[in-house]
């Protein structure tokens, strides 16, 4: 087997959901004579969640989602699974990475699957000529729904779209478990450096910054939290952490990690406090939390280690990792998300794919939120894998749990 197939069949091995969701799909077709465009993170498990959709029946054309986040074993593999065509290539200029979100687009989609709405970005402005054709899409990530519901709200959304990432079954796995674990190890094998011991600076207590302050924590590093909410602030100075601003941590800080889906966090006046040696990471969606533009305009960089290049700021080494992209994805080490956490987020998307492609027509443009059901067979399909059982509500408990009436 090449290496791009036993990629896709270890991930496999750990999907038991998507598994049982393609059986489904082999025998019913319910895509059958759709096409399907998607700009996803082209890895093993992406792979798995388009071979599910090629087994219901859809032609599916899909490309990246992030220029650093493409392996090109897996886009190689893919192209090899009949009913699928990938145009997805790591490391391709800005040019190449629109060329190939046209190309998806050339395809006349009828469902979207997004990481980050590009191809629901290049329809409503380039390619509106398509938008007819499009019955609904879903959109897989924070950054994603925030630019769509900006779109919503400006009544610029053209077609329905299901915010996947917003279902309890997707933030409370994926951006918690998912990210912080991944981000974590990522930064972890591409340093090769120690996490006990070190102040662990986490920008964004949302989900993906708490899954990351407790694992970090839970190798011994003493965390430091920055946020803007103050409510978020005070969950983190409860669940134990130190909570500061990014001017005080940047002096103190040995590790930093952003994930607030917004711009500017690391700049000018914090890289020139910082201390020799800082690690800068980022794992929100887009490559602005680090202001690496400023680094790059007026600072000599130079490639330290794979995936990490290195500053000298006030004669101070400041070393920054996989050019501030998704540090889980974009360092050439990094494999993304555990794979049972995509199994759970993907099973998601197979099925709100399905639902949307039913259900679209009737729907006009706006973001909708997973359908309750879904979010529960998701749930209750892992339980099954895992060979755990819950309790049932008895007749009695439901009559209770809906009434006004009953008190002592
Ligand atoms: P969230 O909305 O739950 O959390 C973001 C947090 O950042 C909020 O608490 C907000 O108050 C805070 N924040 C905003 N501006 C800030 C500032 N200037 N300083 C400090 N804190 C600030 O979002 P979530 O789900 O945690 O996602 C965060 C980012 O990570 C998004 O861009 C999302 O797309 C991305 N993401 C990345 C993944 C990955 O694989 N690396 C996986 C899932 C999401």
């Amino acid at each position: 087997m090449k290496s791009g197939e036993l990629k896709m069949s270890w991930a496999r091995q750990y999907m038991p959901v998507l598994g049982e969701i393609r059986k489904r799909f082999e025998a019913e077709k319910p895509f059958k004579g759709n096409r399907i465009g998607m700009a996803l993170h082209v890895e093993a498990k992406t792979a798995v969640l388009v071979e599910t959709l090629a087994a219901g029946g859809a032609e599916v054309y899909i490309t990246g989602c992030n220029p650093l986040s493409t392996q090109d074993d897996v886009a190689e593999a893919l192209n090899d699974v009949p009913g699928v065509k990938c145009y997805a290539k790591r490391a391709c200029s800005v040019e190449e990475y629109y060329d190939a979100i046209d190309k998806v687009l050339d395809v006349r989609p009828t469902v979207t699957i997004d990481d980050g709405m590009d191809l629901i970005h290049r329809l409503h402005t380039e390619r509106r000529e398509l938008l007819d054709g499009i019955i609904g899409g879903c959109e897989e990530t924070t950054t994603g729904i925030h630019r769509l519901r900006a779109m919503a709200a400006e009544g610029k959304l053209e077609f329905p779209v299901i915010a996947v990432n917003d279902t309890p079954m997707k933030r409370f796995f994926d951006n918690v478990h998912g990210t912080g674990e991944s981000a974590l190890s990522s930064v972890m094998i591409t340093t090769n450096t120690l996490i006990g011991g070190k102040w662990f600076v986490v920008a964004g207590y949302g989900y993906c910054g708490r899954g990351l302050a407790k694992m970090a924590h839970g190798l011994g590093a003493k965390v430091i939290v920055t946020e803007i909410d103050p409510r978020r602030a005070l969950e983190a100075h409860m669940d134990g952490y130190f909570v500061m601003t990014m001017e005080e941590a940047a002096k103190i800080g040995d590790i930093f990690v952003t994930t607030t889906g917004n711009t500017s966090i690391i700049t000018e006046k914090h890289f020139r406090v910082m201390k020799d040696g800082a690690i800068l990471s980022n794992a929100g969606h887009f490559n602005v939390e680090i202001d690496l533009e400023w680094l790059h305009a007026n600072k000599e960089g130079y490639e330290a280690r794979d995936s990490i290049e290195t500053f000298i700021v006030n004669g101070k080494k400041i070393n920054v990792l996989a050019e501030g992209r998704l540090v889980n994805l974009a360092t050439t080490k990094g494999m993304g998300h555990p794979i049972e956490v995509m199994d759970l987020s993907f099973a998601l998307q197979a099925l709100c794919s399905e639902y949307i492609l039913k259900e679209g027509a009737g729907l006009k443009g706006d973001v909708y939120d997973v359908p309750n059901g879904i979010d529960v067979e998701v749930a209750s399909l892992k339980l099954g894998s895992l060979g755990i059982n819950i309790d049932a509500l008895t007749e009695e408990q439901n009559l209770y749990m809906n009434s006004w009436d009953i008190g002592t």
